[in-house]
Formats: structure tokens, sequence, C-alpha cells
């Protein structure tokens, strides 16, 4: 999968997609990220990707030029592009079925906006889905297509080790995850559940099972339904 980063603030996206599942997932090629500063598409003396909003108020808005021109080279390079989204507190809300079904395309558009905003021509014609990580107002988007990459690049095929192990995570199949433990078994008197230690695997599976069920009972009964009580 390749994803275009369109940003006016570069370097805050730069260095956290090389580590971890992210960085794998582009050292196993199965992710390719290309960063696109939106201050080099933008023209004047001073390069201004932003500008007051008409009819007055608040905050500057992006610019439209820049957004357009840095697009067409975009699209220029490159295979056809499937979606171009635009990280907004008023999007869609991000969860884990939309980073699954993003996982699926193969070539995604992220424009992460800045100050107050972006022009609505950008989102008009430019954008085909908007996104928010939360109902929260964060400074930029920078961090919100962060997330999206991040959420994305852990359920590519072949970039995590052990295949199971992103079917397993919160939320995968609707439910909490249950605790992990590692050694020592017994640290300062804080012991493990003695069921993990058992080597029973069927006494082990439904022990999670349990706990999830809990767990997700307690935190999150927004996410479950009447069929669940039988788990
Ligand atoms: N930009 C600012 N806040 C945001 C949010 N919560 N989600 C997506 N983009 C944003």
């Amino acid at each position: 999968m390749r994803v275009d980063i369109i940003t006016a603030l570069p370097e805050i996206v730069r260095g956290p997609l090389d580590e971890s599942i992210p960085g794998r997932a582009q050292s196993k090629g199965e992710l390719h990220i290309e960063i696109h500063d939106l201050r080099e598409y933008a023209t004047g003396k001073y390069r201004k990707v932003d500008d007051y909003p008409f009819g007055g108020g608040a905050g500057m808005v992006l610019k439209p030029e820049p957004i357009f021109e840095c697009f067409e080279h975009i699209k220029a390079s490159g295979d056809e592009i499937d979606d171009v989204i635009f990280l907004t507190p008023d999007g869609e809300v991000f969860n884990q079925a939309i980073a699954n079904e993003l996982s699926l395309k193969n070539r995604l558009v992220l424009l992460a906006g800045h100050y107050k905003g972006v022009d609505q021509r950008v989102r008009d014609t430019l954008v085909t889905r908007e996104i928010s990580i939360g109902d929260y107002v964060l400074s930029g988007g920078e961090l919100p297509a962060m997330v999206l990459v991040d959420a994305i690049a852990r359920v590519l095929p072949g970039v995590l080790g052990d295949s199971s192990s992103a079917l397993t995570d919160s939320f995968q199949d609707g439910f909490l995850d249950a605790p992990a433990y590692t050694r020592p078994a017994d640290y300062n008197g804080l012991v493990v559940p003695d069921v993990l230690l058992s080597g029973d695997h069927k006494r082990i599976d439904e022990w999670r099972d349990q706990q999830r069920l809990d767990k997700t009972r307690k935190r999150r009964p927004d996410l479950l339904d009447d069929s669940d009580s039988s788990f």
C-alpha cells in the first residue's frame, strides 16, 4: 500500500512512522509512505500556505492553490488513488472497522489540516472521505494522520510476525483484550493467575474469553449486544 501525506508540518510526521510496526511495514515493502511539504507548493515571497477567512473570524485557513498543486504532483506519480482523506474533528469517527477497510486499499492520500481548517473548495472537490479520530480538537491533522497509518499498518497482511496477533487485538472482534502477563510469575508477591501457568490451553482460552467479556461489560457496555451474555 502507498500512503501520501500532505502537511504544512512535515517534521511532525517524519520520524515516528519509521519506528515500530509502521517502520516494519515499510521495511517489509508492505507500506510506502511519502510525505509532502505543502510549503513547497506555495508561491510568493513568503510561500504562504494559509490566509485569513473571508467574512472574518478567528484563525487561518489553508489556501486551496498549494493543496491542488501538491495533489496534481502526487497524482502524476504512482497508481490510481483510492481515497483522499481529510483529517478533521467533524469527520466520521475512526474505528477498527474503518482501519480494516482502509488496509485493503492500494493507495491513499491523507490531508492534514492545520490552523482553523482548509478552504471548503478542497473538501468539496478533492477530498473523498473525512475522518476524525475522536471528539476532541487537536492543533492539526498530523497526529490523526499518524494514528490512521499506524492502525492500518498493523493489519496489513504480512506485517505482524504472528499473524493472529492483530486479530486478537482489542476491538478486532468487538471485545476488549484480556490482561497479559510475562515473567516473573511472582513479582514481590504480585502473582500471575494460576490458570495461565497451567499449560491447559482450553482453560486458558476460556479464562481469557471470560476476562474479555467482563472487561467489555464493565468498561464498554456499548460494544455488547444481548447475545453476548452467553459468551
Ligand atoms: N484535527 C484536529 N482535531 C482532529 C481530530 N480529533 N480528528 C481528526 N483531525 C483533527
